[in-house]
């Protein structure tokens, strides 16, 4: 894992409750009815407000997040509304996204964190089919 893990577990340890809400992204509610049913990933799901409410919505959610404390809390609240996501702890840069299989891929709010070339790497490996 990259040395950001450390920084991400501490901002979500430090956050009483949940660091993002349970709010999803607006931009990603406007666009959903565009969004073929099937399977959505999201890299970076954080506390998974956007993966729960493509789940709610009948998708099949997959998520991965550097944070293990992030994917607890998505796990927990997709629990407590339920739903069911599938979600891991894993390293984005490394992460193999399987091709032809998403209806849609979320980077919500994820690739500020990375450099140029590492955003044309995460993009390509995201849009490889
Ligand atoms: C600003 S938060 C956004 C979370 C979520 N996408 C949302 O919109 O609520 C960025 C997320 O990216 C995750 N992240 C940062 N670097 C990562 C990496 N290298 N691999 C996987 N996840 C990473 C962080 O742990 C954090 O949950």
């Amino acid at each position: 894992m990259t040395g950001n893990k450390g920084i991400w577990e501490r901002q979500y340890d430090q956050a009483e409750n949940f660091l993002w809400s349970l709010r999803p992204i607006q931009t990603l509610v406007d666009y959903s009815p565009l969004v073929k049913e099937g399977n959505v990933l999201d890299l970076g799901i954080g506390e998974g407000r956007n993966a729960l409410y493509f789940a709610n919505k009948g998708f099949e959610v997959a998520g991965i997040d550097i944070s293990e404390t992030a994917i607890k809390r998505s796990l927990t609240a997709a629990k407590e509304i339920g739903v069911t996501i599938n979600a891991e702890v894993n390293e984005i840069k490394k992460f193999e996204v399987e091709e032809n299989t998403y209806s849609l891929i979320i980077l919500a709010n994820v690739l500020n964190f990375f450099n140029d070339k590492e955003i044309k790497e995460i993009i390509k490996r995201a849009k490889k089919d």
